[in-house]
């Protein structure tokens, strides 16, 4: 499709393969299956669920969200849901939003959803973008239970001033589509690289040790980090900046490559799945996006 290698985008990404939805499943299908097969691991029935959180920047519609379009699939009659748009840290700051309102007991049991059908938003065209996305979803049961367990600590922050590193120009409300429009690519993902990368490193590494040091755990602590699956270059930074060991960090963007939301989700339930997370572990989440956004979770598993 594109002038490129898979010597270049391996060495450059770290990235092997990527899945793409088969046509006509949409977002929220994606997001259905996950949701489905984390109820199931929490044993948690569909009417136990009250909060429903979506993180996505590529909607089934703009109207309604698709929190709503699978309250409708799964059958979610006690829940409220909705979206936010917090791209590749939607995931994170879905945990941030749920945390607080489950730990004051106004909701007992949440889903956060992480599900992006970044083939829809994708310029095939454009070298720079089109190898490194890919479709996925992910999704959490977050409950309130007694005992050590739980959402230690969050922390997001934003910066709309870099908000056109990495954003799709036309197709919102400023510039709706339009027979008259040129769009030549400008209706998908849009990105500066470089200055990205830069960003993606410094962030993540400062809202890694913001949650680490609200809640007073040493890097060394750490079981595991799950951070955003963007580039393997970012992640090896970010280990080399919190001083932790590589084998500690959980990698599968080989894999996948950038499933933005539901990257985190989708790396820390393999994670969870091979046995590698114990009760009491220490995991650190921590993801960045466009924005820009970032944001970190700290885990007591
Ligand atoms: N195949 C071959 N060459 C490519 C290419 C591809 N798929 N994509 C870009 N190039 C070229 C560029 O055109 C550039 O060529 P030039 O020097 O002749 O202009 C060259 O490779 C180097 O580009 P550069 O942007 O400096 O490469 P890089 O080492 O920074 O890697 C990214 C590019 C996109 C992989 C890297 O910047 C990155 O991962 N950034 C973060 C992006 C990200 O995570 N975004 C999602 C946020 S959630």
């Amino acid at each position: 499709m594109v002038d490129t290698s898979d010597e270049w985008i391996t060495s450059r990404t770290g990235i092997k393969e990527r899945h793409i939805a088969d046509k006509g499943v949409s977002c929220s299908d994606m997001a259905v299956e996950a949701i489905g097969r984390a109820l199931d691991m929490a044993g948690c029935s569909r009417e136990e669920i009250e909060l429903l959180v979506v993180g996505t920047v590529t909607p089934d519609y703009r109207l309604p969200s698709t929190a709503c379009v699978i309250q409708e699939k799964m059958g979610l009659p006690n829940a409220v849901g909705y979206d936010i748009a917090s791209a590749c840290t939607g995931f994170i700051n879905g945990l941030s939003i749920v945390a607080p309102q489950i730990e004051s007991g106004r909701y007992k049991k949440a889903v956060v959803v992480g599900a992006e059908l970044l083939s829809s938003f994708t310029n095939y065209q454009d070298r720079n973008t089109c190898v490194l996305f890919g479709d996925a979803a992910g999704a959490a049961v977050v409950s309130g239970e007694e005992g050590e367990s739980g959402i230690i600590s969050t922390f997001m922050k934003s910066d709309g001033r870099m908000r056109e590193l990495l954003w799709a120009e036309v197709g919102g409300a400023v510039n709706p589509y339009s027979p008259d429009f040129t769009y030549n690519g400008r209706d998908k993902i849009m990105m500066n690289g470089s200055d990205v990368f830069k960003v993606a490193v410094r962030e993540m590494a400062r809202a890694a040790q913001a949650v680490l040091e609200d809640a007073g755990v040493d890097p060394s602590q750490l079981a595991m980090v799950v951070p955003h699956q963007a580039n393997i270059r970012i992640i090896d930074a970010l280990a080399k900046r919190l001083s932790v060991d590589p084998e500690r960090v959980y990698i599968n963007i080989d894999k996948y490559g950038n499933t933005s939301a539901a990257s985190i989700p989708l790396a820390l339930d393999e994670a969870n799945r091979a046995g590698m997370l114990k009760s009491g572990d220490y995991v650190l989440m921590v993801a960045f996006g466009g924005g820009l956004i970032w944001g970190s979770a700290l885990v007591r598993w």
